[in-house]
């Protein structure tokens, strides 16, 4: 059974907008909100060349990276044809406002890696 890690309340991540969650050793993660208050967790990191994605803009269920404005999915963190690849997406939980993510998740996906954005 997951094990869930509470990070924020739903009104601390803008509308169309990102918040980041730090992590220990370990490239933070970014949880977007959509105009409906659905929310996605991806790693902070294009596909591309690393850009930092809660920089961006989030349209739909989509966001536009800051760097070169390839369009990724929140839901699979995956870049829209022409473009290729793609990011991990974490699990998300929201209960009574409050996002959480999956503690193992958190503690195993991209650990001990860095941002390639500069
Ligand atoms: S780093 Fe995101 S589009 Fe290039």
């Amino acid at each position: 059974m997951s094990q869930w890690k509470s990070v924020c309340r739903i009104e601390d991540i803008p509308v169309l907008g990102a918040r980041r969650i730090q992590r220990n050793n370990a490239v933070a993660v970014a949880v977007f909100r959509t105009a409906d208050d659905t929310v996605f967790a991806l790693l902070d990191r294009c596909p591309h060349k690393g850009g930092p994605l809660s920089q961006g803009i989030v349209f739909g269920e989509s966001v536009a990276c800051p760097l070169h404005n390839w369009t990724i999915g929140l839901a699979d963190g995956c870049a829209r044809s022409p473009d290729e690849g793609c990011t991990p997406h974490f699990s998300i939980k929201v209960d009574a406002g409050v996002v959480h993510l999956d503690l193992d998740e958190l503690n195993s996906i991209a650990l001990g890696e860095v941002s390639a954005a500069t």
